[in-house]
C-alpha cells in the first residue's frame, strides 16, 4: 500500500501534498494534486489506489472515470455518504448536531431537508421573499464600488440568517460567529487535547458553551420564524432546529463562489455581456439560466467540495480487488471534472457546456455530486448565487479584476477568494 505522508483526509490538496512529499503553497498544492494523480494513473493504470494518510487513515482513491458512475449509483446500504464538512454541523452528540442525513441511521433528516430545500425544484417556493432579501442585502454589497471577501461575507451572512431563520436574525453576527467557532473546534477535535483541570459541571458547561448559546438563540428565532423561511418550512416535518447549522454552513460556500464567478465573467467580456443582458431583463419562471450555468462552471473549475467521501458498509470489489466493510472511498471530484482526458476544454471557462439537458447528470462533472448522496440544496444554492450575481450586474459594470486572468491560457488551479478584488462602476 502506498503511504501518504503528511496528509490529512478532508483536503484533497493536503492528501496529495503528502503524495508528492513536499509542502508547497496552496496553488502549487492543487496543481501538484492533479499532477500527482495523473502520474499515479500513468504509472499504475486506472485501478483504485489504497493510500494511507499520516494519521493512519486508509482511503481508496478512485482514479478511473469508469468507477464514477458506480460510486454515485451504489445504494446507501453499500456506500454511505459522509457529508462534506461545509454541509454539516460539527458534533453528532450535541443538541444541534447532525450525522449523515442520507442512507445513514437518520432518514428523517432527509425528509426535513427535502421539505425545506425542495431539491429538484429549480425555483424554490419561497423565492419571491428570498429575492427581496437578496436585493436589499446586495445594496450593502455594492455600495463601496469594490467587491472583496469580507464585504461579500457580511452581506451573504445577513441574507443567510434571514433566509434560514427570519428577519429577526438579520443582525445576529454573534450567532454566525459561534457557529463558525464550533466548526473550527470540530476540526481541532481531531487533534488530541490535554485533560482539563478538574471535572467540569456538564449542565453549566453546556449552557455556557457556544453550542448551548447558539442552540438557545436558534430556538428563539425558530419560534417566531415565518413559513417562508427554511426553518419555518421544515418545522411541521421533524427536527428543523437540528438542520439550521448545516444549512447556514452550506450557505457559507456562496461568497467564494460568487466572487469567482464574477471574476471569471470579468475576464471573459463576451460571457459577461450575455450575463449582464440576462440580469437586466425580466427574469422568468426559469430564473437566470445563463447565470446559473456560469455559477456551475465556476464550481466545476473551483469546486466548493473537491472530494466526495463514502464509507463502505459491506465488502466491495473494485476492479477485481475486494475491500472490507468500513473502507473509506474517496472520489477526487475536483480532479475528474478538470481531467483533460475526459472533459473537453477542461481548464477553460465554458458556461455553455451546462446548456444541454443531460449536463446536470454527466458524472464526469459533479459540483453537487450525483445519486442518493447528491446535495439537497443544489438548486437553492445555484439560484441564490446566480440571483446575487444578477443583483451586482444589474446596476454595475465590472471594470477591473484582481488577480488578472488570461482567458486564452489554461485557468489557474486555484483561485483564493481572499485575493479577489473587483472594481464596480455604476451603469
Ligand atoms: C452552491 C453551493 C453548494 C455546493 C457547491 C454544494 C455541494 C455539495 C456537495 C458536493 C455535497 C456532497 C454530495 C456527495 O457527497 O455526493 C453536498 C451535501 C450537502 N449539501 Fe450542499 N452544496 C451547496 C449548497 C447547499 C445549500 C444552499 C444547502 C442548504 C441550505 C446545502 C445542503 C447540503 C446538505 C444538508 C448536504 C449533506 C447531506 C447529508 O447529510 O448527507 N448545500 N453539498
Amino acid at each position: 500500500m502506498r503511504t501518504v505522508q503528511g496528509a490529512a483526509l478532508g483536503g484533497f490538496g493536503a492528501l496529495v501534498r503528502g503524495l508528492v512529499g513536499t509542502r508547497p503553497r496552496p496553488a502549487d498544492a492543487v496543481t501538484a494534486s492533479a499532477e500527482a494523480l495523473h502520474s499515479l494513473r500513468a504509472r499504475h493504470g486506472c485501478a483504485p489506489r489504497l493510500l494511507r494518510t499520516r494519521s493512519g487513515k486508509t482511503v481508496l482513491v478512485l482514479l478511473d472515470p469508469r468507477d464514477l458512475r458506480r460510486f454515485y449509483a451504489e445504494p446507501p446500504t453499500v456506500l454511505v455518504a459522509d457529508p462534506p464538512r461545509k454541509c454539516r454541523a460539527p458534533d453528532p452528540g450535541e443538541p444541534l448536531g447532525t450525522g449523515p442525513a442520507y442512507g445513514g441511521p437518520r432518514p428523517e433528516r432527509r425528509r426535513v431537508d427535502t421539505e425545506a430545500l425542495t431539491p429538484g425544484l429549480p425555483v424554490h417556493p419561497s423565492y419571491p421573499r428570498f429575492r427581496a432579501v437578496l436585493a436589499e442585502e446586495a445594496r450593502h454589497l455594492t455600495a463601496a464600488g469594490t467587491l472583496e471577501l469580507g464585504r461579500v461575507r457580511r452581506a451573504v451572512d445577513r441574507a443567510a440568517r434571514r433566509i434560514v431563520l427570519g428577519d429577526a436574525a438579520a443582525d445576529d453576527e454573534q450567532l454566525t460567529g459561534w457557529l463558525r467557532h464550533l466548526r473550527a473546534d470540530a476540526d481541532d477535535a481531531r487533534v488530541p487535547q490535554p485533560p482539563p483541570n478538574g471535572p467540569p459541571s456538564p449542565t453549566r458547561t453546556a449552557a455556557r458553551s457556544p453550542h448551548g448559546k447558539a442552540d438557545a438563540r436558534i430556538r428563539a428565532y425558530a419560534a417566531r420564524a415565518g413559513r417562508d423561511t427554511l426553518v419555518g418550512r421544515a418545522a411541521p416535518h421533524g427536527d428543523a432546529l437540528g438542520r439550521v447549522h448545516p444549512w447556514l454552513s452550506a450557505l457559507d460556500t456562496i461568497p467564494g463562489t460568487l466572487l469567482r464567478t464574477l471574476l471569471l465573467l470579468g475576464a471573459h467580456p463576451c460571457e459577461l455581456r450575455r450575463a449582464a443582458t440576462e440580469a437586466a431583463g425580466d427574469p422568468g419562471p426559469g430564473e437566470l439560466p445563463r447565470l446559473r450555468a456560469c455559477v456551475r462552471e465556476a464550481l466545476r473549475l473551483y469546486p466548493a467540495v473537491p472530494e466526495l467521501v463514502r464509507v463502505a458498509r459491506t465488502e466491495t470489489r473494485w476492479q477485481g480487488v475486494s475491500h472490507p466493510a468500513g473502507t473509506t472511498v474517496l472520489l477526487p471530484a475536483g480532479f475528474h471534472q478538470r481531467d483533460p482526458e475526459q472533459v473537453p476544454a477542461a481548464h477553460a471557462f465554458v458556461p455553455d457546456r451546462w446548456k444541454g439537458p443531460g449536463a446536470d447528470r454527466d458524472v464526469r462533472m459533479a459540483p453537487f455530486g450525483h445519486g442518493a448522496g447528491r446535495c439537497p440544496g443544489d438548486q437553492l444554492g445555484l439560484l441564490l448565487t446566480a440571483a446575487l450575481c444578477a443583483e451586482v450586474l444589474r446596476g454595475h459594470r465590472i471594470e477591473a479584476v484582481r488577480p488578472a486572468l488570461d482567458p486564452v491560457e489554461p485557468l489557474p488551479a486555484l483561485l483564493d477568494p481572499r485575493a479577489i478584488r473587483l472594481s464596480l462602476t455604476r451603469r
